[in-house]
């Protein structure tokens, strides 16, 4: 029988998944990964680090399996997006990978948007200059650390790396290259304009690749790092959101996807580029070969949960605490939470955005705050939700829901009822992983194209209907809308 495997270099853990050619999933295998935040607002990781643990996590999914490296037909590749991976002229790793969730790149981004333009960067690359894209922080390098910059000959992205030790080949896929503000995303080439405005040598960018396609083979360094046979094909993959919308399905513009992670993502396929002239919104390629999407990221979904429990009920579980808040009405009696705890990007691009509490009385409790929180980032999963409706989402469409802080149905309920449209549940937890395996399906000659693989290897599972407090969930979206603006600036100076 064969077997697909996906690995994923998440900002936690490389993780290789196991699964069989219906989509069942045979082994999973994680390794966990440090971070490092040497300064205020840096964030890195050792390209060294990952390698070691994907070598490990493969070795173990294989044991785990009672499966040799000869039993995988085809490797895909995901991670996370728009980390910078710096290797001199042999290949070698020149500084620690600046990550996703890095923020010094201001004064980059800055000056990326002063010399193309703000229309016109957004036109080309779907995007705004964010802190947290990959070009801003090669900007940084030259800016800041001359002496590194002067003996860069190739830039990756974290995932590309884990290919390069595999495969002995530069390369990457396009739905994470439109993640660097480097990529004309419409095009699907690395943007020479782009890349002359800036200044940037075109030939540091590594080949882009369709996320079905074979981008190399098992090296025979790969094989005896990994156990993975000499040969194996690896396919292009795609960024942890892409692939992650391809485990849930998500390759037709009539299938949204909500993920409830650490952050909080509306991702929308789009059968054509198109983007948000404002750039609130990020419009990047898809890993569904010839599409796009777009996507709404918040960055404390699950991640504001997790503060709040923390911080104001350590000793609590979830489900007792999420029980308290139950029995307060919806829209918490006046109560709202602004879920902006380390900063925003959509729909307000800003670093500087914090979160918030308002409106507290003597009459509020405990369960009266949770319920608002919850509530809070289910307003913020609406901001990107209205932003794609009103870039024109098609007549009929399904919402798929999924990520370790939508399991709780409480919580799901809000979520159906604030953006007003019912969620469906997808039988697999495994993310982007999962995703990768699927691409890779494809080349192994499982199945003729993503969709088809999709139709077979995902299931899907409860459904939420639409609830009673839609109504007075709109009325609190309306005021909720109106908080950020008043506490923008204030934000800004604290
Ligand atoms: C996507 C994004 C995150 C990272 C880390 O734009 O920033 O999904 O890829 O997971």
């Amino acid at each position: 029988m064969p077997y697909l495997m996906g690995l994923d270099i998440s900002t936690t853990g490389a993780k290789a998944l196991i699964i069989d050619e219906s989509g069942n999933v045979v082994a999973v295998a994680n390794t966990p990964q440090p971070i490092s935040q040497p300064h205020p607002l840096w964030s890195e990781q050792n390209p060294a680090d990952w390698w070691d643990g994907i070598a490990s996590s493969i070795r173990t999914a294989l044991s785990d399996a009672n499966l040799t490296g000869d039993d995988i037909s085809a490797i895909g590749l995901t991670g996370q997006m728009h980390g910078l991976v710096l290797l001199d002229e042999n290949g070698d790793v020149l500084r620690p990978s600046i990550l996703w969730n890095d923020q010094r790149t201001q004064a980059q981004c800055d000056y990326m948007t002063e010399t193309i333009g703000f229309e016109r960067l957004i036109a080309l690359t779907g995007n705004r200059a964010l802190t947290g894209f990959t070009a801003p922080k090669l900007l940084w390098v030259r800016d800041n650390e001359p002496e590194v910059y002067a003996q860069v000959k190739q830039m990756l992205l974290p995932k590309d790396y884990i290919r390069y030790k595999l495969t002995d080949t530069y390369a990457t896929d396009l739905a994470g290259a439109a993640g660097t503000s480097l990529l004309n995303v419409a095009e699907r080439t690395w943007s020479s304009e782009v890349l002359e405005a800036l200044d940037i040598p075109a030939d540091w960018m590594p080949p882009v690749h369709e996320g079905t396609e074979v981008t190399g083979t098992i090296s025979q360094a790969g094989a005896d790092a990994t156990g993975l046979k000499v040969g194996t094909p690896v396919v292009g993959g795609g960024g942890d959101q892409a692939a992650g919308a391809i485990g849930m399905g998500c390759v037709t513009p009539d299938k949204i996807g909500v993920t409830v992670g650490t952050s909080g993502v509306v991702f929308a396929p789009l059968a054509e580029y198109a983007y948000e002239p404002d750039g609130r919104l990020h419009a990047f390629c898809h890993s569904v070969p010839n599409t796009w999407h777009f996507m709404g990221v918040m960055l404390s979904a699950a991640g504001s949960l997790q503060w709040y429990k923390d911080t104001f009920a350590p000793d609590m579980n979830f489900d007792d605490l999420l029980k308290e808040a139950k029995d307060v009405p919806a829209g918490s009696e006046g109560l709202f939470f602004m879920p902006y705890l380390t900063g925003e990007r959509t729909p307000h691009p800003d670093p500087l955005a914090r979160g918030a509490f308002i409106g507290m009385t003597t009459r509020h409790t405990r369960g009266h705050m949770t319920r608002a929180v919850l509530e809070g980032v289910a307003f913020g999963l609406k901001d990107s939700f209205t932003l794609i409706d009103n870039a024109g989402l098609p007549d009929e469409f399904e919402v798929r829901i999924s990520g370790g802080g939508a399991k709780s149905p409480f919580w799901q309920q809000i979520i159906a009822d604030v953006l007003g449209a019912p969620l469906v549940n997808i039988n697999t937890t495994e993310g982007g992983a999962f995703g990768a395996a699927i691409l890779a399906s494809i080349n192994a000659g499982l199945y003729e194209d993503v969709a088809t693989a999709c139709e077979t290897m995902i299931q899907t599972g409860d459904k939420v209907a639409v609830g009673d407090d839609q109504a007075v969930y709109a009325e609190r979206y309306a005021i909720y809308q109106t908080l950020y603006p008043v506490l923008k600036d204030t934000f800004a100076k604290l």
